[in-house]
């Protein structure tokens, strides 16, 4: 039978059909509003019929060098003609290509890589690369963060997420972050290093495999960590023979101005976990990569891990490709320089609008904390919730075509690292009118 040829949908009929037979996640399915989406270009994306969104979260903090790059498409296209797929026992083209390339990138001397499917997986297969390696059980986690959805990388995360899948692995300990949230502010660097090094003692050094955290926390508020904190980190890990896991799933491929965040502190961490902009998310690709040392473990004793589409020649080629255009296009550096805009636009933010509590930002990665009280920082939503500010809000944004993460009280400023200033400018302007809302609820 030939293939039939379907007609386009409307935006309607995708959201219509979208919500009767799947299933969308982290919400309650009477709840959900997508927005249809046709098609994509560079920052903005498309309804089907013809609306512009100017995507200012890159879709899930991922499409970092902008939709529908050709050089792109067209690697996935040329391994698709060639060699669609492999399993991960055979050696292919792609796969030792990409492993080279990103030994040549990642900091210091990890230089071994293990690819899976996505974030969390690479996240699940790092600690049971440090289990294995140290023999030891325990995981440090912080409890602001978020490393995945799958069985264990769901216990790692330390965000309210965890709490509907507990009890789940035993053995991860979270420790707090340097951030306490806004109204409490920061811990300086050497009181939090305290507080992790008391934790290590009370929980026995030598039960603790590995220590994850995101080098800058993204979900839970673009938390840029005091500088000596991450240097800290490593020298504890070092002191009680714990392995430090750097999650850049988020922070990863330019998006701190950065190839990996941890960069900005000159730290090599054991492990590194990546995804998203490694391929940009056009196809899903995630690596655990490792320091020489831990992959030598290895060498005569298994690795018990594995999946069918580890080392996709698909992702692979794609994640290659898209390397390259980092390189060609300079994103990294175009966003150490978009960034230096963003950030006098989000001061400009902090002074005009009262609702403004705190904007932080890293490179392009960016965020917003709002408050009904700017004296005594209330938040306009609480922890884990929301408010009809905060939802007033979300629907401004919509309506005027900008679409970006609305969660709890913050909202996120996280473009394509292809961004010009101008289009900067033009999302700015979006925000600039929004928050005159928010302004309104400010005592
Ligand atoms: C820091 C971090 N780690 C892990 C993950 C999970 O990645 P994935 O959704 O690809 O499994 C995410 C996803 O947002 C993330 O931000």
């Amino acid at each position: 039978m030939a293939t039939e040829t379907l007609k386009a949908m409307t935006g309607e009929e995708m959201i219509a059909l979208s919500k009767q037979h799947t299933l969308f996640e982290w919400s309650a399915q009477s709840k959900v509003d997508p927005i249809p989406v046709a098609r994509a270009k560079g920052i903005y994306f498309y309804t089907p019929e013809g609306k512009r969104f100017i995507d200012f979260n890159s879709q899930l903090m991922c499409v970092n060098i902008g939709h529908g790059d050709e050089r792109v498409i067209r690697a996935i296209q040329d391994q698709l003609a060639v060699l669609p797929y492999a399993n991960p026992f055979m050696a292919t083209e792609p796969r030792a290509r990409l492993g080279a390339k990103l030994a040549a990138i990642a900091p210091g001397d990890i230089d071994v890589f293990f690819f899976t499917n996505g974030g969390a997986e690479a996240n699940e297969n790092a600690i049971k690369l440090a289990r294995l390696a140290t023999g030891r059980h325990k995981i440090l986690a912080r409890y602001r963060s978020y490393h995945g959805a799958t069985a264990g990388s769901m216990m790692l995360t330390g965000d309210p997420r965890r709490w509907a899948a507990e009890p789940g692995m035993p053995g991860v300990v979270h420790v707090l972050d340097p951030y306490h949230g806004i109204e409490r502010g920061w811990d300086t660097a050497e009181q939090s290093l305290a507080m992790i090094e008391e934790i290590i003692q009370l929980e026995g050094s030598h039960t603790i495999a590995a220590f994850i955290l995101e080098s800058v926390t993204g979900t839970n508020g673009v938390l840029v960590p005091p500088d000596g904190y991450m240097q800290g980190v490593r020298a504890l890990c070092d002191k009680y023979g714990i392995l430090m896991i750097c999650d850049e799933v988020m922070a990863g491929f330019g998006r701190t101005g950065e190839w990996f965040a941890i960069n900005h502190w000159n730290v090599v961490p054991d492990m590194i976990c990546m995804a998203k902009g490694l391929t940009s998310a056009y196809v899903q690709l995630g690596a655990v990569g490792m320091r020489r040392t831990i992959a030598d473990q290895f060498k005569d004793k298994v690795f018990y891990g594995g999946l069918t589409y580890n080392s996709h020649p698909l992702a692979c080629a794609a994640a290659l490709a898209t390397l390259q255009v980092y390189e060609e296009d300079k994103l990294i550096e175009n966003a150490r320089k978009m960034g230096v805009v963003m950030r006098q636009l989000l001061d400009e933010l902090a002074r005009k609008h009262p609702s403004v509590g705190a904007a932080r930002s890293i490179g392009l990665f960016g965020l917003v904390e709002l408050v009904r009280d700017r004296a005594k920082k209330t938040p306009l939503a609480p922890f884990n919730g929301t408010s009809p500010e905060m939802a007033a809000l979300s629907k401004f944004f919509r309506d005027e075509g900008l679409y970006t993460f609305v969660r709890w009280n913050t909202f996120f400023t996280n473009p394509p690292l292809c961004i010009t200033e101008a289009q900067l400018r033009e999302a700015f302007a979006i925000i600039d009118r929004g928050l005159e809302t928010t302004d309104r609820a400010v005592a």
